[in-house]
Order: structure tokens, then C-alpha cells, then sequence
């Protein structure tokens, strides 16, 4: 089905006014612990402030992507995560350069699922991240606001009546509200899709990508089957870990692009939206 005529309406029904949030770096993220450059160090002097921008052009570029600190939300609870970025060679001490490497579980921080996550037939069948379509990946998306009392059940599907035509949508949630993105992990009662929840999206809607404010599109009670829902056929594509603060409902331009881990049933993926 062409989604565009569909688009349209919904644009002239969805309020499209400026993004609210403002233009400075994001007030949830400390200084400390970033693998940020000392702008007072040595060899930098009085160079020019560094910002950590999450909005370009206030309202027009928004970086949903959480940024790769130490301290990142790891899904399990207790799991010790950083440091992610770590000075293998390093100027300070002696070296002629600084070189970094990266460790990062390929589920942390903002993220996609291959179907090969919780599909072992599409995992042997190499449906890694490296074969995810970056059609559905990228195009227009509609952010909506999930009621806050609810899980995404059946029946909160049926209420936010996401009309047909429409293949990318960010699902905000009270975890947006309770800023869990935000916080050291473990706190399993974050909201997501519950089973019946994912069937009826994929029995009722023609979504094909599933952004979410959580580490995980599931419910924790619903951890296993909710994924199994989607990744019965392999064209669905979760978004997780989204950061959907201050940000107007609507309609953007989502692009998402994932790192190429062949092999991998997971990546880090840069995700931004453009009003
Ligand atoms: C190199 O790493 C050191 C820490 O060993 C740091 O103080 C310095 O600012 C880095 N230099 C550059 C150019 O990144
Ligand atoms: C430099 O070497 C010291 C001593 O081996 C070590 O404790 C420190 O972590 C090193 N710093 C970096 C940035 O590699
Ligand atoms: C969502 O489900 C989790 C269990 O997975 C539960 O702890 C939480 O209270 C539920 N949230 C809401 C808003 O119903």
C-alpha cells in the first residue's frame, strides 16, 4: 500500500508545530564519564567550547540516540557495562598517539534487533543486522504517545488507531516519563509490547518498524514471546532504546543506521529525526 496520501492526512491532522525542547546539550547527560576531549588540555589551549548538541537547528534535527557513556543502561540488572571506550595507547603516557578501542553488548543503548535475536531459524538462515532493510529503516515515521497507564497491550493498540498505510512509528511511553534511559539499569518494570500487543500490530497495522523508549520492545513479563511475535516473519524491525524526550508528536523523517556487524543479531544504530 502507498503510505504517502495517507501521510499527508495525517499531517494536516497531526499539530506540527516546533519541536519544544531547547537547543543546548541535553541536561541528562553529566560531563563526567563521557570519552569527551579536554578542550582545556594540552595542545587545545582555548579552542572553541564543545557542545554536546542533542537538536541541530532547534526543532529540525533531533538526535534520538543515546549518547555511549560509561555508565549506559545495560538490560540486565546489576551488569557492569563500562568503561565502553577504553585508551589502548595513550599520549599521556608516552605513546605518539591515542588510540581507542570499543566493548559494547551489541544490545546497549540506542539499538536494532535482527530477526535472528529470538528466531533461531532466521538466525542459521544469516539474517543478521548486516541484512536489515535500510528502506524501512529510513523514511517517515510518526512519533506517538503511548496512554501512561498501560502497557502496549491489544487494547492500547486499538485506542492509538495508527491508521493503515503507516510502516514506521516511535512508541513514547512512561519510560520516557520515569527517564529510565537515563538511569543505571535493573528496573524491570519498564513498559513495552506485551504478546497481544505485538499480534495486533502485526495482525491490524502495517508497521515495519517499532521504536520504543526502552531497552527492549517487550514487556519484561512478555520478554520472549512478544519478540517471538514479531520475529515470526522477518520484516519487522525493532527500534530500542530510543531517546523521545521533549520532543512534539508527529511526523519526522526517521533515519536509522546501524552499525554492519555481520553475524550479529543486534547493532548500535545512530537514529535522527528530521521535522
Ligand atoms: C590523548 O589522551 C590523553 C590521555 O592519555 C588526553 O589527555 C589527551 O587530551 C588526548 N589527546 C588527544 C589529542 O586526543
Ligand atoms: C597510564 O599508565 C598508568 C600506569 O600504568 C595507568 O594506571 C593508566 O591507566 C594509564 N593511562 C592511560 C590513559 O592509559
Ligand atoms: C508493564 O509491565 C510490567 C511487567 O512487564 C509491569 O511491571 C509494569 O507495572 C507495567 N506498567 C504499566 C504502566 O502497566
Amino acid at each position: 500500500m502507498d503510505a504517502a496520501p495517507l501521510l499527508a492526512l495525517l499531517l494536516a491532522a497531526v499539530s506540527l508545530s516546533a519541536a519544544a525542547a531547547g537547543d543546548g546539550a541535553h541536561p541528562g547527560y553529566s560531563d563526567e564519564g563521557t570519552c569527551t576531549v579536554d578542550a582545556a588540555g594540552a595542545g587545545v589551549g582555548s579552542g572553541p567550547e564543545l557542545r554536546r548538541l542533542e537538536e541541530r537547528r532547534p526543532g529540525r534535527i533531533i538526535d534520538i540516540t543515546h549518547a555511549y557513556v560509561p555508565d549506559l543502561l545495560a538490560f540486565a540488572p546489576g551488569a557492569v557495562t563500562g568503561p565502553l571506550v577504553h585508551l589502548k595507547e595513550s599520549m599521556a603516557n608516552g605513546s605518539e598517539y591515542n588510540l581507542s578501542e570499543l566493548r559494547l553488548e551489541c544490545h546497549m543503548g540506542t539499538h536494532v534487533d535482527a530477526p535472528g535475536h529470538m528466531n533461531q531459524g532466521h538466525f542459521a538462515a544469516g539474517l543478521d543486522v548486516d541484512t536489515l532493510d535500510l528502506d524501512v529503516l529510513n523514511g517517515p515515521a510518526l512519533l506517538v504517545d503511548v496512554p501512561r497507564d498501560t502497557n502496549i497491550t491489544a487494547e492500547a493498540m486499538e485506542f492509538l488507531n495508527i491508521p493503515r498505510g503507516v510502516r514506521r512509528v516511535l512508541f513514547r511511553t512512561l519510560n520516557t516519563d520515569r527517564k529510565l534511559m537515563w538511569r543505571k539499569g535493573g528496573d524491570m518494570s519498564y513498559v513495552g509490547f506485551t504478546e497481544d500487543g505485538a499480534q495486533w500490530l502485526v495482525d491490524n497495522t502495517d508497521i515495519k518498524l517499532v521504536g520504543i523508549d526502552s531497552l527492549s520492545v517487550a514487556a519484561f513479563e512478555h520478554l520472549i514471546s512478544a519478540h517471538v511475535v514479531f520475529f515470526k516473519t522477518p520484516d519487522i524491525i525493532p527500534v530500542e532504546g530510543l531517546k523521545l524526550d521533549n520532543i512534539e508528536t508527529g511526523i519526522y523523517m526517521l533515519h536509522c543506521l546501524p552499525l554492519r556487524l555481520v553475524g550479529a543479531e543486534g547493532a548500535p544504530t545512530r537514529c535522527i529525526l528530521i521535522k
